[in-house]
């Protein structure tokens, strides 16, 4: 069995900071509320003229960089978002031509927040199967694009961010990929969406003039069923591995609410200690939360080659993910 490796981790995020101090300026909330219940402090905000393809472009060429390897070596891209530069072509095709990574296939993959989870065992997948050698997945968002900033409900919530990794055909030594566990619950589809712009309901003045092509969220049920899944799966996803919550050396959930992440370790026994926990910095920036972390925990000494990781997420549709791996470098 071919053996597929984490090599390479490259994030991006835009320059500018929104703070709960300038949202308090925006809307009827403050600095306490916000960080009480989310855990947020911060989120990066990308410009007008910055698209998700340029934030993933350059998450991409850090990613590349750090492994010291060229675009036209890439053999697929899988570009998980939420938030495309338009409808087609997909955002995948715009950043294969940036990049130059000539002869490389991709696609874009749309499951909300749980996106990035999806990515790491689609590409996992073609590695294992012998069809590549290497998949760049990335998960890039621009949730400002979507976000409705009259809205206390949400606009505290998400920012903008990109992260990629690179995954590899490796040898047994080199640990790699060993799970997944992945769901979809299409009924909780009414609990958190963007209603207009598809085919649904296509953009119309009406459509605008409702806010229809804003996020919308009922908060405490997505609240809810993201503690109970993201706990589930991971419990699961360990028990069919023959392992506990105490051979993982480091747990990458979802950044969307720091209190779920904590009800999610505590149900796992999980201590805190061995949780990345970074949504105070960038907020819920979708697909780019779990890379984003994993980049922080390995700038801060928190992952070594050969700890056993795992990421997990719940996200809109509902979308519910988990994936096992032993660290490679
Ligand atoms: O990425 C995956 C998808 N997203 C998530 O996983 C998010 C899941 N949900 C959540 O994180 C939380 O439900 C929220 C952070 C969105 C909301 O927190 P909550 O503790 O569930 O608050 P709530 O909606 O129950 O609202 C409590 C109170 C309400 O006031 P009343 O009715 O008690 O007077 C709200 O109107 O807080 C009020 N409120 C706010 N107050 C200040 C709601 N938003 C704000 C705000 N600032 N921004």
């Amino acid at each position: 069995m071919v053996i597929a490796k984490i090599s390479s981790v490259g994030c991006w995020v835009p320059p500018k900071l929104l703070t709960n101090q300038d949202l308090e300026k925006i809307v009827d909330t403050n600095d306490a509320w916000i960080e009480e219940r989310t855990g947020i402090k911060q989120r990066h905000i990308a410009s007008p003229e910055v698209a998700t393809s340029d934030m993933a472009y350059e998450a991409a060429k850090i990613c590349l960089v750090n492994r010291g390897i060229k675009a036209t070596e890439i053999e697929a891209i899988i570009l998980c978002t939420v938030t495309p530069d338009m409808m087609f072509p997909s955002t995948a095709c715009l950043v294969q031509d940036k990049l130059g990574a000539k002869g490389a296939w991709g696609f874009d993959l749309v499951a909300a927040c749980s996106g990035f989870v999806y990515g790491l065992s689609t590409a996992a997948q073609l590695i294992r199967a012998g069809c590549h050698q290497k998949v760049l997945v990335i998960g890039s968002d621009k949730m400002s694009s979507i976000i409705n900033y009259q809205d206390r409900n949400t606009c505290i919530l998400f920012g903008d961010g990109a992260g990629a990794f690179l995954i590899e055909a490796g040898t047994e030594e080199d640990g790699g990929f060993l799970g997944f566990h992945n769901e979809i619950d299409g009924s909780g589809g009414d609990f958190l969406k963007m209603p207009a712009g598809g085919s649904r309901m296509p953009a119309t003045a009406e459509t605008v003039a409702q806010n229809l092509h804003y996020v919308h969220q009922e908060g405490q049920q997505v609240f809810k069923y993201a503690v109970r899944k993201m706990y589930e799966v991971t419990r699961d996803l360990l028990e069919k591995n023959g392992l506990t919550a105490a051979d993982v050396k480091l747990f990458v959930p979802h950044q969307a609410n720091r209190r779920i992440i904590t009800a999610v370790a505590e149900r796992l026994g999980m201590p805190l200690e061995r949780v990345v926990i970074n949504i105070d910095q960038y907020g819920n920036t979708t697909a780019a939360t779990i890379p984003l972390a994993t980049r922080d925990a390995i700038e801060d000494g928190r992952l070594k080659k050969g700890d056993l990781v795992v990421f997990a997420s719940v996200g809109a549709g509902f979308t519910i993910g988990a994936t096992l791996w032993r660290w490679s470098y």
